[in-house]
């Protein structure tokens, strides 16, 4: 019938009206509420959204819906047989392909249409299928063993085979064996539920007025035409915050709204925020607004950053924090060197891209309450930060957390939390504020870019005397993580070596690019980058082997750090080197005859291209850092069946933290991971487990919760002890 659009999805047939410009993606996801399938870009470039059109996987969120007319659709909600699992599923789960699971669907999508034409794929017809599926947690060799299991189970007609994983050497109960994670099925189903697959009665969409432009005076914001457009709950500007004007995670610089009269400090900058009965309408309304800004010059580079001439960004100046490492005597250092390198490196700014964009859901309560639905790497952070823009007590804000398509620190900071709340607050409905991939990538804060200016003497034999490092950090429009980012690239800048005599200064420069703030090794990345690149060329000048270099200056028990402190115990540098130096050798030997190490070689039929391999080693800190002392919340209760439940708001961002919580308890009380369940991220049911930032979790909130369920042990043992007069 004309108008309608008749479809078979997952074996069921349907009609619906059309709707003009509808993608095959937005009616599973919306019509039908199969949220499995995800939206990661909405520009065909992750394949998140991947499913079956007639057995051929197509991206759905361009896919045209009525195209798919007629046609019989498989989404990843299809593929189990009345409630057992295709074997991708069980393969994903038993092969640990799981991670954030944003792109899991996807991925067992396109693996399904491949086993469907090439039954038996190699390695390498494998890893091209799923090319275009992106990973950015980075499950490939995982996802590819988990397609070749299935696909071995299928061609036998067996069930999947596991994977053979030895327990760790140091096994004990449950600690060092192989655990499935508890999200898995969720994720290889599709029933897991993220922020965007959401849905509340009467809730509005939002929509934010970026500034565009990097540097500007607000003249003036014209709002009338939007806020007359039919479908416009509410518009709001600065002067409509009831509370705080500006947020941050450390310090309180970021504008939420820039008013009239206000600085723009980067193009992301908000200048207003929109609710509407429709993301579409949301939209057509910003086109609407109109601001007058006048433009100053831009700030675009840290160096430049710190020249007196250069115009201040904040009330204070452009420095954001200099940070100083010393130890020992300069001078005496490279006197006793008989080589003495010099070199500068750039690094630039890094974008996490997880596949999952931000997204923000704000509800209103009857009893006065605003609850936060959010993947949030800090819920009690996002909490008083919302608390303070609305201008009312932290306890007032509830932070829901959701299941997570990733983060990486790029979800530390609050994004959309506080527009969503703004608009929930003004207009006493749910709101939701979804990004999109461009809007992701514009606003939340990356990789610091810097410059690093490294100077290293040595001695003939490559014993390190001095380094004395010049760091430059791009910390961007505000301050995010920039200062604690920073330290950690400082502190770290001599390597993971003994080196008598180390000066280290570090100027995290505010500039007009977007914000920088924490990123997976949380600066230490970058300053790795320097000095290691220098030690291949201290080896290369010296004409010493640069696994031998670096065993012979590494860190060890004993060791007086660059900020002094020396190491106890559990110092494995040295341990390590040679074991990845064994293993090189093995692969050398073995496998790639053709490269010895440390050569380079031309790439056959590519001459412009060479490939070598080498090494390099580094040392990051884990937690808050700075030699203070970290702290961590978790409670863990015994139920009268016989289960336990942990409790802390520390993340899950798809890294395993819910895995590894479960593990530690169930160690603790010698029982059956099963049997401990875990619940994170809710700040009213959960206790503060801190940030989910540089590595710390495992370590903070793991010790939380072993000492947590320890002293459950006490107390459980004493009463029975007591009961049973034993
Ligand atoms: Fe693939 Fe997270 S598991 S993006």
């Amino acid at each position: 019938m004309k108008g309608t659009l008749s479809i078979n999805v997952n074996g069921k047939d349907y009609e619906f009206p059309s709707l003009p410009g509808e993608t095959l993606a937005d009616l599973l996801r919306n019509r039908l509420h199969l949220t499995g399938t995800k939206i990661g870009c909405n520009e065909a470039e992750c394949g998140a959204c991947t499913v079956i059109v007639d057995g051929d996987p197509v991206l759905s969120c361009i896919y045209p819906a009525e195209r798919a007319a007629g046609r019989k659709i498989l989404t990843i909600e299809g593929l189990a047989d009345a409630g057992i699992l295709h074997p991708l599923q069980e393969a994903f789960i038993q092969y640990g392909a799981v991670q954030c699971g944003f792109c899991t669907p996807g991925q067992i999508m396109v693996a399904y249409a491949l086993l469907q034409r090439n039954p038996t794929p190699t390695s390498e017809e494998i890893r091209q299928a799923l090319v275009g599926t992106l990973c950015r947690c980075g499950g490939y060799p995982s996802i590819e063993s988990a397609v070749e299991a299935a696909a071995r189970a299928l061609h036998n007609k067996v069930s999947v085979d596991p994977p053979m994983i030895e327990p760790s050497i140091h096994a004990q109960k449950v600690i060092g064996h192989s655990v499935h994670r508890p999200d898995a099925l969720g994720k290889v189903t599709g029933t897991a539920i993220y922020t965007d697959d959401l849905v509340f009665d009467g809730m509005l969409f939002a929509a934010v007025k970026r500034a565009g432009v990097p540097h500007a005076i607000v003249k003036s914001i014209h709002i009338e035409p939007a806020q007359a457009l039919p479908g416009v709950v509410s518009l709001l500007t600065a002067k409509d915050i009831p509370g705080e004007h500006n947020h941050g995670l450390v310090i309180y610089d970021w504008p939420s709204l820039v008013g009239v009269g206000e600085r723009v400090r980067y193009v992301g900058d908000a200048v207003a925020i929109v609710a509407a009965q429709t993301v579409q309408l949301a939209e057509q309304a910003l086109d609407l607004i109109e601001v007058e800004y006048e433009l100053q010059p831009v700030v675009s580079d840290p160096v430049q950053a710190r020249q007196p001439e250069t115009s201040a960004l904040h009330e204070n100046g452009n420095l954001l924090k200099h940070i100083k490492v010393r130890k020992g005597n300069m001078d005496e250092g490279f006197s006793q060197a008989d080589v003495i390198l010099e070199h500068t490196f750039h690094t630039p700014i890094l974008e996490h891209a997880f596949i999952e964009p931000e997204c923000s859901i704000a509800v209103p309560t009857m009893d006065g309450r605003m609850h936060i639905y959010v993947g949030s790497q800090i819920p009690y952070s996002d909490r008083n930060q919302v608390a303070r823009a609305l201008g009312w007590a932290d306890d007032r804000v509830r932070i829901i957390g959701q299941l997570m398509g990733g983060g990486f620190g790029g979800k530390e900071d609050i994004t959309g939390q506080i527009h969503a709340a703004l608009l929930a607050n003004a207009t006493g409905k749910p709101v939701k504020l979804l990004f999109s991939r461009h809007e992701s990538l514009l606003v939340h804060p990356k990789r610091h870019a810097t410059r690093i200016k490294v100077k290293l003497g040595a001695k003939r034999d490559g014993t390190l005397t001095a380094v004395e490092t010049e760091l430059y950090g791009d910390t961007g429009a505000y301050a995010s993580l920039g200062e604690k980012v920073m330290t950690r690239a400082t502190t770290h800048s001599a390597g993971p070596y003994e080196v008598p005599h180390v000066r280290a200064d570090c100027y995290a420069m505010y500039t007009n690019n977007p914000p920088a703030g924490a990123f997976r090794g949380f600066g230490v990345t970058q300053s790795a980058f320097a000095v290691e690149s220098m030690m291949d060329m201290l080896a290369e000048k010296l004409g010493i082997d640069p696994i031998e270099l670096r065993y012979k200056n590494a860190l060890h028990v004993g060791s007086l750090t660059n900020t002094g402190q020396v190491l106890q115990d559990s110092v494995g540098l040295q341990e390590c080197i040679r074991k990845v130096q064994a293993e090189m050798q093995r692969i050398a030997g073995l496998e790639h005859p053709e490269l010895p190490l440390f050569e380079s070689h031309p790439v056959p039929g590519s001459p412009h291209l060479r490939r070598a391999w080498g090494i390099a080693v580094a040392y990051k800190n884990t937690g808050l850092g700075g030699g203070a002392p970290d702290k961590s919340g978790v409670e863990v209760e015994l139920f009268p069946d016989g289960t336990f439940e942990v409790r802390t708001s520390a993340a899950e961002l798809g890294q395993g933290l819910v895995t590894v919580l479960r593990m530690i308890v169930a160690e603790e009380f010698s029982l059956q991971p099963e049997r401990v369940n875990v619940l994170v991220m809710d700040t009213d049911l959960t206790p503060d487990g801190g940030p989910t930032t540089a590595s710390r979790q495992t370590y903070a909130t793991g010790n939380a919760a072993r000492l947590a369920a320890q002293s459950l042990r006490q107390a459980v043992t004493s009463f029975l002890a007591e009961k049973f007069d034993t």
